[in-house]
């Protein structure tokens, strides 16, 4: 893919062209990582939606395979996911790639969205529309958005998919008949707007031997900073019904404002299970100043869970494939700040797409405060907020943010341990994720610089703090 755009990101996947919102279908089998989504061929805003489709083999280099569903009498392709049908469950051929999504149709009689399925004899690259689609029906205005996997110990196939503000749970033998089984949500989590993208994983948990299931559940609106976000919840699930452990807790799985439509790869290699999201928020997606194309994905991250003063939370960490992206180091000596500090360029030639990888001791300070900014004013100011064991990040002055009054923001993620820090910032052309305590917090937000940001300062209000490590990686990819 072209890096010549000055806001397309080096290492995160983008469209070629067009417009793009939520990852679909995304499978592993022999070696590829398939990566569909929602895409408009014919413009840079939603609609005619179709499923785009890319692959990559270490989750950084991505290649456009092209279109891959389209739209049909039923309507619009919205979102879903696919299966690898291994025993032929469905007779469409051992090892057939099954994929489901959302026929969605507007008609002067009233919209409908039903369950549609398609079927792939090479390797998700084309897919034939079954007969008899659709296979499954709801008099739900929205119901959308189908995740399909295999429950091993009944031998049965499972499909959750979101109906307004509920999550509906079917059953299949053979993936075309299914069975109602029963809907999770009242009264559970946030329910500040229509709930979409559903996911179902059993994830271990560390430190022992126990497995648990997470629903992760995207929102949109309702965010904690507007617009949309992804909560989860953490129980039991049984092949038929999903049971919360903590009804009363709303769980995030990032803190920034663009992370949504996050889904996970079925049947990911060595029991992984790994999450990619839509870096976007529907609150200015369309007004995005980007040229070309519209929509990027997340990094990948691998998810497990632990436990946290009783509670079970997720902890997402950078997908390890992203330290091959690495192109050159540079490490900054050890340093205290008493008062401020700055680190005049970050990385000769710098083409705004990094990793900084830094460990930091506190010495009593109130707040740790690091800015990346450019030499035009630019810029991202980061800080831990020790009494309120908070980190905060806030992008008002971040570049361009004039083309909506929702892009300017301040987010802010929960942090257990603020005496010993180690924070990781993806920084991409026109994004920052930042995972903090190996992945217990993320924080993902687009920033759109007119020039990538490449000083750095620190500053210690109260006490003092030491940076112990300081890694800067220059990442790329090798198109
Ligand atoms: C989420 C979503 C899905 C739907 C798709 C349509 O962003 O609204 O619920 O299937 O986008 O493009």
């Amino acid at each position: 893919m072209t890096n010549r755009e000055k806001f397309r990101p080096v290492y995160h996947h983008t469209p070629a062209y067009g417009w793009m919102n939520d990852p679909n279908g995304m499978f592993y089998k022999d070696g590829v990582y398939h990566l569909y989504f929602q895409h408009n061929p014919y413009g840079s805003t939603w609609g005619n939606m179709t499923w785009g489709h890319s692959t990559t083999t270490d989750l950084v280099n991505w290649n456009y395979e092209g279109l891959a569903i389209k739209p049909d009498a039923w309507g619009a392709v919205f979102s879903g996911s696919a299966v690898v049908d291994y025993d032929n469950t469905a007779g469409f051929g051992k090892n057939a790639v099954v994929a489901f999504y959302t026929s969605a149709k507007s008609s002067p009689w009233g919209d409908t969205q039903s369950q549609s399925m398609a079927y792939s004899l090479d390797n998700g690259k084309t897919f034939v529309k079954y007969a008899y689609n659709p296979v499954v029906t709801s008099s739900k205005r929205d119901f959308r958005d189908p995740k399909v996997f295999w429950y091993a110990p009944d031998k049965h196939w499972v499909m959750i998919l979101a109906g307004g503000q509920e999550m509906d749970i079917y059953s299949s033998k053979n993936l075309k008949d299914w069975k109602y089984e029963s809907s999770f949500g009242a009264k559970q989590g946030a329910h500040g707007g229509v709930w979409e993208c559903p996911d179902l994983v059993e994830l271990p948990v560390e430190g022992a031997k126990e497995k648990k299931w997470v629903l992760i559940c995207n929102i949109n609106p309702g965010g904690p900073f507007g617009g949309n976000a992804a909560q989860y919840f953490v129980g039991t699930f049984d092949g038929k019904k999903f049971v919360n452990e903590s009804p009363t807790q709303t769980k995030w799985m990032d803190w920034g404002k663009d992370h949504y439509a996050t889904v996970t790869f079925s049947n990911a290699p060595g029991g992984r299970c790994i999450a990619l999201g839509w870096m976007s928020n529907w609150q200015y997606q369309t007004v995005l100043p980007t040229l070309q194309y519209r929509g990027s994905n997340t990094i990948a991250r691998d998810l497990t869970l632990y436990r946290q003063d009783g509670e079970l939370l997720l902890r997402c960490t950078p997908s390890p494939e992203i330290e091959k992206a690495r192109m050159q180091k540079v490490s900054v000596p050890s340093f205290k700040v008493s008062d401020s500090y700055d680190l005049a360029s970050l990385l000769e030639g710098n083409d705004g797409a990094y990793e900084i990888d830094m460990t930091i001791k506190n010495s009593g300070a109130s707040k740790i405060m690091f800015t990346l900014s450019n030499d035009k004013g630019e810029k991202v100011n980061m800080y831990y907020d020790i009494m309120r064991k908070q980190f905060v990040m806030d992008r008002s002055e971040s570049g361009k943010v004039d083309f909506s009054v929702d892009f300017p923001a301040v987010t802010v993620a929960p942090v257990y341990d603020t005496d010993n820090i180690r924070l990781r910032l993806f920084v991409d052309r026109t994004s920052i994720e930042a995972f903090g305590e190996g992945g217990k917090f993320v924080m993902t937000n687009q920033v759109f610089p007119t020039e990538p940001y490449n000083k750095m300062s620190f500053v210690s209000v109260r006490g003092n703090f030491t940076v112990k490590s300081m890694d800067v990686y220059k990442l790329g990819n090798n198109k």
